[in-house]
This record gives structure tokens, C-alpha cells and sequence, in this order.
């Protein structure tokens, strides 16, 4: 009988060829004693509860990873894969599905059904002079139509498992469509996720923020360069100094927004929580603890989502990401969104806004 491991949240069987005889695949032990070392207990956190955006450079040498998915073969990697996914990571080069579409973008009430998603800005704008535009599809459709001052433009997209047929309707990406703007690096790192769910999220998020971003700056999606921030944070290369971007990707669902103001976005998939207690101390208050604490049962782990993406979009628009404990962000995740304390490194609270969908 194979023995079933438990790495970072997913079960994965392991396999005589990448596993050694004490049953522990290098790599994999690799990233687990990585993600262990990691100091920050959010990241952690992150990854222990939502599973496997891994490996990724970060957090994991890659080493080999990204030749074992070679067209034509069933790379020995892929009986890693959970028994959910059941089809080879080669169909999606595979010339009579790269039209497919695999990403089909969702409307605000579509994506509230699935998702807990946040957006934040640096801005002084009154709250109801924020507007979020959602797009039909990932670009700006209309050249007329450009982005206003105090306007955010939001592609909030699913991304089913890749068996399953998504409508060939306007908005939907297609695998050809997206490869075509990644560049090596990007596809590079897309090849180094574990599950195919996840490449295929990886693929949607950074296509569909290429595709925004270039339909703003009227240049070619493929022809975008981006450079990583200090904490990682990417900025677009030779853009209009204003504009500031993010992206989300979740297995299941992206999101990419953009403004002309810092901006972060974040998405999770709505679903239950199961070690709360924990997870809690790391991302919430003492108070925000508290509230969860005395929320109905059936409403708990929404509201703790809704708590961990305001306060992650947040970081995301801040360019700081986890480098600042989460549970230092002290935000209001009520119907009307808004950030009640920050640690200094982020100035002032007053200096923030936060949009979610309504509770
Ligand atoms: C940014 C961060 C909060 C996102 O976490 P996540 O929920 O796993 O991932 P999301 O899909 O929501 O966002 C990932 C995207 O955020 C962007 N991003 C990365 N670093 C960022 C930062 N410092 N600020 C804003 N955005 C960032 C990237 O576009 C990234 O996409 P990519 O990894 O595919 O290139 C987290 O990865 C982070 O803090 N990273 C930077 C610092 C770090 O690695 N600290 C580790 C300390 S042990």
C-alpha cells in the first residue's frame, strides 16, 4: 500500500522514483524544512492552511522540476499530483486544446459567491469617490474608456479544473492566448508549480495582468517587462509612473487590479477553516480575535477570510507583503471596509481605503 504524506496541507502519494527508501522525496523535504525555517509565521500560516502554491522560487530550488514536464511523455513528477487531478499537465500544450478557453472572467456577484476578495489603496479620496470598474474581460476593452483618477479596474476570473468545458464566451482566456504573452521566466516559474490547478491559476494571473496592463500603456501584452520591488512586489517596467498594478491567484481563481494609486488585491477561496484558533493568532487582533470568536459558527471562517484579504491587500498595495505581521494591520471588516491601525511602516490609517463585497 503507498503511504500517503502531508506536505504544506496536501495529500501526496509518494512515488518509488522521486521518493528515496526512508520514503521522503528530497525536494519535497527540501521545500517542507524551507517552509519551516521560513520567519514569518504568516507565510507559514499561509501555506499550511491554503496548500500548494509551491514549489515556487522562493521557497523551493525548482530543481529538475520544470524538464519533467516535457511534451510527450507522463513525467514521473506528476504522480505527486493528487488523485483529484487526473489528466497530464502536457494536455494543456497539446495543439487541440491550447485554443480552449481555461479562464472565464466573473462578474462581482458571480465572484462574491466564491470568493472572499479584497481590494486596498493608499488614497485620501472620500470612500464613495472610489469607483471599481470590473472588467468583462482581462484588458480595457474600449481605449476611450481609460482608467479615471480615483477608479480601480478589477479582472476577477475562475479557473475550473482544466476538464472541465468553460464557455467559449467573450472574456475567456485561452491557454494559447495566455502562453503567448508569458515571458521565459514567467513560464519558467509557471512549470515549477506542483499541481496543475496551480499552473493554470500562475498562467491566468500573470497573462491576465499583461493583457490589463496593456491595453493601458497601448504596448504589445508580451513586449512588458516587470522588475520585482524590494519585497517583491513586481512594477512595470517604462509604465507611466502612476500606475501601480496587483494580482491574486488562488487555485480556482484569479484576480488582477490596477490603478493610478498603490494598489492591492486578494483573493481566497470561501471554505471552512478548520484550524481557526491558530491561524487567528497569527493574522488577527487580540479584538479582531474576538469578533470571530463570537460570530455565529456558520459565518466564522467568511469573516475571518474577509479579515485575511483586507489585511493582505493591504500589505500587497504597501509593497511590504508578510515582511509585517498581519495581525499588526488592524482593520474594520464590517459592511463598510476600513483600516482602524497600521504599524508605521505603512504611514497613517487615514491614508487607506478598502473595498470587499457586500456582507
Ligand atoms: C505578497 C504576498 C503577501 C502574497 O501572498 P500569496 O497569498 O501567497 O499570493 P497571491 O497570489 O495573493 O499574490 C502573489 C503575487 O503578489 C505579488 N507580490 C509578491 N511580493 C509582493 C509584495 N511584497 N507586495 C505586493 N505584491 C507582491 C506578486 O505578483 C505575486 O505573484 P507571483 O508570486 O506569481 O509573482 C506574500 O507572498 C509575500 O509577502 N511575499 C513577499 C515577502 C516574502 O516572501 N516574505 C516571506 C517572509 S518568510
Amino acid at each position: 500500500m503507498q503511504r500517503k504524506q502531508v506536505v504544506a496541507g496536501v495529500d501526496v502519494l509518494p512515488n518509488e522514483k522521486t521518493f528515496d527508501a526512508s520514503g521522503k522525496s528530497p525536494a519535497l523535504m527540501q521545500h517542507r524544512a524551507n517552509l519551516s525555517s521560513c520567519p514569518c509565521p504568516a507565510r507559514r500560516a499561509l501555506r499550511r492552511d491554503c496548500g500548494p502554491k509551491i514549489p515556487d522560487d522562493r521557497s523551493y530550488s525548482g530543481a529538475g522540476l520544470a524538464g519533467a514536464f516535457r511534451p510527450g511523455r507522463r513525467p514521473a513528477i506528476c504522480k505527486l499530483i493528487t488523485s483529484r487531478q487526473t489528466y497530464k499537465p502536457t494536455e494543456m500544450m497539446n495543439p487541440k486544446t491550447e485554443q480552449r478557453p481555461f479562464a472565464a472572467s466573473l462578474s462581482i456577484a458571480r465572484a462574491s459567491a466564491l470568493l472572499a476578495w479584497s481590494i486596498a489603496v493608499r488614497s485620501t479620496a472620500p470612500q464613495d469617490e472610489l469607483r471599481v470598474r470590473c472588467l468583462p474581460g482581462p484588458g480595457i476593452p474600449d481605449p476611450t474608456q481609460q482608467l479615471k483618477p480615483d477608479e480601480i479596474v478589477l479582472w476577477l476570473a475562475a479557473v475550473p479544473p482544466f476538464r472541465d468545458v468553460i464557455a467559449d464566451e467573450p472574456g475567456a482566456l485561452s491557454v494559447e492566448q495566455a502562453t503567448n504573452v508569458l515571458n521565459a521566466d514567467e513560464t519558467n516559474r509557471q512549470a515549477r508549480f506542483l499541481h496543475i490547478e496551480d499552473q493554470l491559476s500562475y498562467l491566468a494571473a500573470h497573462a491576465g495582468a499583461r493583457l490589463l496592463l496593456g491595453s493601458m500603456v497601448g504596448r504589445p501584452a508580451d513586449t512588458l517587462r516587470f522588475e520585482p520591488s524590494t519585497h517583491g512586489k513586481p512594477v512595470l517596467v517604462a509604465g507611466p509612473p502612476n500606475i501601480d498594478f496587483s494580482l491574486s491567484h488562488a487555485r480556482g481563481a484569479v484576480a488582477v487590479a490596477a490603478a493610478n494609486m498603490p494598489v492591492g488585491v486578494d483573493i481566497e477561496p470561501l471554505r471552512e477553516i478548520t484550524d481557526m484558533e491558530a491561524i487567528s493568532e497569527i493574522v488577527l487582533a487580540k479584538d479582531e480575535q474576538a469578533i470571530v470568536r463570537n460570530t455565529p459558527a456558520a459565518l466564522r471562517s467568511r469573516l475571518f477570510l474577509r479579515y485575511w484579504t483586507l489585511k493582505e491587500a493591504i500589505l500587497k498595495a504597501a509593497a511590504l507583503g508578510f515582511t509585517i505581521p498581519p495581525n499588526t494591520v488592524i482593520v474594520d471588516a464590517g459592511p463598510s471596509p476600513a483600516v482602524l491601525s497600521v504599524p508605521t511602516a505603512l504611514g497613517s490609517a487615514r491614508q487607506w481605503r478598502l473595498i470587499a463585497p457586500a456582507v
